[in-house]
């Protein structure tokens, strides 16, 4: 468990600041389409942008981008790549989870991924030429409080609650993460707990999803299902992603991609982000103005068709301009 010793957090006059960080691929678009909801909507957000270099030698954007987050508590943030060839630069995504102890991420099933430890520690080597060892890290401390985090979603919203993971292969690192959710489980008899290994789990998702409500899971197998769960919806541009710490929270879209292939082509759909946007809101308690542009977003399907991504956006500007009651 990360020691935080957080700093205060900067609240001008009633609006928020928000780091926003574009990341690579189609993130800056998503972000362009996020400010214009916004402005269109009224929400009380500054954004505080923050482009982070990805070929860059050291981590300085990186802290600075870390510090922001640490002074705003809030970000918004696309897939930041990682393409520095140098010794000591990491990964900037799982950098920013584990700096800020974003120890939690969840997506509609509900999908709570421990987000800092498991097969992400980056704790790689190669031992001797050709051979490379990778450890998974599991601890009590992070198993418990992302059990407990599971139990508030469930008394939240749902009844039922599942648990996931392959004690079959990692009879340690798996089996003290099931039993560490096995004995919070005891302690809320009213909630159904399940267990599964993660194979059967990906299958049966796909052939029989709605028996899932809420899921929780070890890091690599939160990425693996979260992509199958965005898959089985609709694909990676609908759902988004929450990150949470006991500090800090970030917001971006539910599977972390980056969407190079597509950038700069104006096809990406912008409900991910704008949805991850919605989410912010929420979170900083701009009950309204996340209700206006979440109504705005579910009055019309956005999969399929011709429509360009500036249309979808026009078209939720369109929806909260006539919304009846604005904020
Ligand atoms: P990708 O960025 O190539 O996207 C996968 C597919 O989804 C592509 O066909 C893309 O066009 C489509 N797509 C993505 N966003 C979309 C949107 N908003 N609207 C419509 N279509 C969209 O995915 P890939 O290969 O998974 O990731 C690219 C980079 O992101 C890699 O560097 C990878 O390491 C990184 N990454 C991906 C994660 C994931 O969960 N998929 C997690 C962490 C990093």
């Amino acid at each position: 468990t990360k020691k935080i010793n957080p700093i205060p957090i900067a609240l001008y006059g009633g609006r928020n600041a928000v780091t926003m960080l574009p990341g690579g691929g189609i993130g800056p678009e998503l972000m362009g389409y996020v400010r214009e909801v916004f402005k269109y909507s009224g929400a009380p957000v500054d954004f505080e942008l923050i482009d982070i270099d990805p070929k860059g030698d050291d981590n300085t954007d990186l802290d600075y981008a870390i510090m922001s987050i640490k002074r705003n508590g809030v970000a918004i943030k696309g897939n930041i790549e990682t393409k520095s060839e140098s010794a000591g630069v990491i990964s900037r995504n799982v950098a920013i989870r584990n700096e800020l102890d974003l120890y939690t991420k969840d997506i509609d099933i509900v999908i709570i991924r421990q987000n800092t430890e498991g097969e992400y520690a980056m704790l790689e080597h190669e031992s001797v030429d050709g051979v490379v060892e990778s450890m998974k890290v599991v601890t009590e401390s992070n198993s418990d409080r992302v059990g407990k985090v599971r139990i508030r979603v469930c008394e939240k919203n749902w009844q039922k609650e599942d648990y996931y993971h392959s004690q079959s292969k990692y009879y340690l690192s798996d089996g003290l993460f099931l039993d560490t959710s096995k004995k919070i489980a005891k302690e809320y008899p009213e909630i159904q707990h399940n267990d599964m290994i993660i194979d059967n789990c990906c299958m049966q998702l796909v052939s029989n999803p709605h028996q899932f409500d809420v899921m929780i899971m070890t890091n690599l197998y939160g990425s693996i299902v979260s992509n199958v769960v965005c898959g089985l919806i609709g694909g990676a541009g609908l759902l988004s992603g929450k990150n949470y710490g006991d500090h800090y929270a970030v917001f971006e879209p539910g599977t972390r991609n980056t969407g190079t292939a597509i950038a700069g082509k104006n096809v990406a759909n912008p409900i991910a982000m704008l949805s991850a946007s919605v989410d912010m809101l929420e979170h900083l308690g701009h009950a309204q103005h996340a209700n206006l542009i979440k109504r705005a977003i579910v009055k019309k399907p956005y999969l399929g068709g011709t429509a360009k991504s500036t249309d979808v956006v026009q078209r939720i500007i369109d929806h909260i301009l006539q919304a009846d009651i604005r904020p």
